[in-house]
């Protein structure tokens, strides 16, 4: 392994592969994904999923990754030195800036309900509980104006100090400490739950795909969760890439990220579904309180025999969401307080603590918007919402395309070539299939999804 003395890079290229891995797998493989599926169908929805991941998700990926490190240290300068040197293009260095404060606002709330779940399954608190109390204690903790905003702030304040540590120290450090811990969490929760009663029917609703629940939602909505799972389309990626090293293999790194990402999605359904399954009366479809009323509640009622394995297998999941969310934010503050650092110059801790400041004041509107603020609307969204909208469906497919177009049009192709070979040292093989997609196919697509969502959009208007 060869260090290196710049502060400013990832010392290893496994350290690059886990942290890129880290900002994909989060919140969105164990929380959203199980929940996205639930509602569309399962095996149907999860093979178009696939399919979008690989045939869209990582060239966009790859294509974050060429930009970032083609720009060094930084991204808010990456897209004009890409286009060798055209100002015109200095504005697309904005969207990464702008979307880190986004979207680790909404975040955090999820993240700080994971956390205060974590906590109660540690002082032992789901004990007992009917499935009737669960659902009530969410819908009154979520709800709360000052409990769920404690456990975002304490969240925001954890990954504020990781970044303030910087990129090995903080951002490479944490990613090898908890990815690994991560994937044995995983392992030891599906080994539990494939053994509960019922567990081949949660196989079946996993693997066994009906095509006559696919329509158009469905598939829009595993396009969605294909870009929002691998993080891809806000510029996350390409301000991880500036700390790339040149030996990065980038097209291989963009696949074993992308396949690291697939395999904890489908990972969690395992976890997810033969738990629910192992109750008689239990639906997939729960929505989003799939993860904090209907597990807790399977936890209990399955291994209520057992206290200790109720509160082991408990504990266990609810810190396999807090770390997954924890790598996910760490990368999202980082794109915003990357440009405070480099281009306005201030010191690395101070950055992190103004954009996490800023990001706190926002997710307090988020979290309100569950309860006292539940009245406050914008083009007919409450603030969480509002926030989700802007992130997930318009400026990840937006960012999505223009970074497509930007290296399959503007950027001069040598220029690209040199960038995915490592300067020729590398055999490329699918470099010609890379360059197809990104100039015609993935702008195509996503153009659709556009449509389909400034349609929206006016209706809301
Ligand atoms: N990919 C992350 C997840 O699956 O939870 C979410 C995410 C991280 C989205 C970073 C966007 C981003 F820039």
């Amino acid at each position: 392994m060869k260090s290196t003395s710049n502060k400013n890079v990832f010392v290893s290229k496994v350290g690059a592969i886990l942290a890129a891995a880290g900002s994909a797998v989060g919140l969105g493989n164990v929380w959203r994904f199980p929940t996205e599926a639930g509602e569309h169908g399962g095996a149907a929805f999860i093979l178009i999923y696939v399919l979008f991941m690989l045939l869209l998700g990582v060239p966009i990926m790859v294509t974050e990754f060429a930009i970032g490190r083609h720009g060094g240290s930084d991204v808010s300068g990456a897209f004009e030195k890409m286009s060798g040197g055209k100002k015109g293009w200095r504005w697309m260095g904005m969207i990464p800036v702008v979307s880190g404060f986004l979207v680790l606002s909404y975040y955090a709330v999820v993240a700080g309900w994971t956390l205060y779940y974590a906590f109660e399954a540690l002082m032992n608190g789901f004990a007992g509980k009917t499935a009737m109390e669960f659902q009530t204690d969410f819908v009154a903790f979520s709800s709360d104006s000052l409990h769920p905003v404690f456990w975002t702030a304490i969240i925001i304040a954890l990954t504020c100090g990781i970044v303030a540590l910087g990129v090995q120290k903080g951002i490479e450090r944490g990613s090898k400490i908890m990815m690994p811990l991560l994937f044995v969490f995983i392992v030891v929760l599906v080994g539990c739950s494939l053994s509960l009663p019922n567990a081949h029917q949660g196989l079946q609703f996993l693997f066994y795909p009906d095509f006559s629940k696919v329509n158009g939602s469905v598939i829009l909505s595993a396009m969605g969760q294909a870009f929002f799972s691998l993080s891809v389309g806000l510029g996350c990626l390409c301000t991880y890439a500036c700390y790339f090293r040149k030996d990065v293999d980038l097209m291989k790194d963009g696949l074993s990220v992308a396949g690291i990402d697939t395999l904890v999605a489908l990972l969690s359904g395992l976890i997810v579904f033969p738990a629910v399954y192992s109750i008689p009366g239990l639906r997939p479809d729960a929505g989003p309180s799939l993860v904090f009323v209907t597990l807790p509640n399977v936890f209990q009622q399955v291994f209520g025999g057992i206290p200790v394995l109720a509160y082991s297998f408990s504990l266990i999941f609810y810190l396999l969401l807090v770390m997954a969310a924890l790598t996910s934010s760490i990368s999202m503050l980082e794109m915003s307080a990357a440009y405070f650092h480099k281009n306005l110059r201030l010191p690395r801790p101070l950055a992190a603590v103004v954009v996490s400041v800023v990001c706190m004041l926002f997710a307090t509107f988020c979290s309100w918007s569950f309860g006292d603020w539940a009245d406050v609307r914008i083009f007919g969204m409450g603030f969480f919402d509002l926030f989700d909208f802007l992130v997930a469906k318009l400026i990840m497919p937006v960012g999505g395309m223009l970074m497509c177009f930007f290296l399959g049009w503007v950027v001069d192709k040598r220029v690209l070539r040199a960038e995915l070979t490592n300067g020729g040292t590398l055999r490329s093989p699918l470099y010609p299939v890379f360059r197809f997609i990104i100039r015609y196919f993935a702008p195509v697509c996503i153009l659709l999804i556009l449509v389909n969502e400034l349609g929206l959009f006016a209706f809301l208007m």
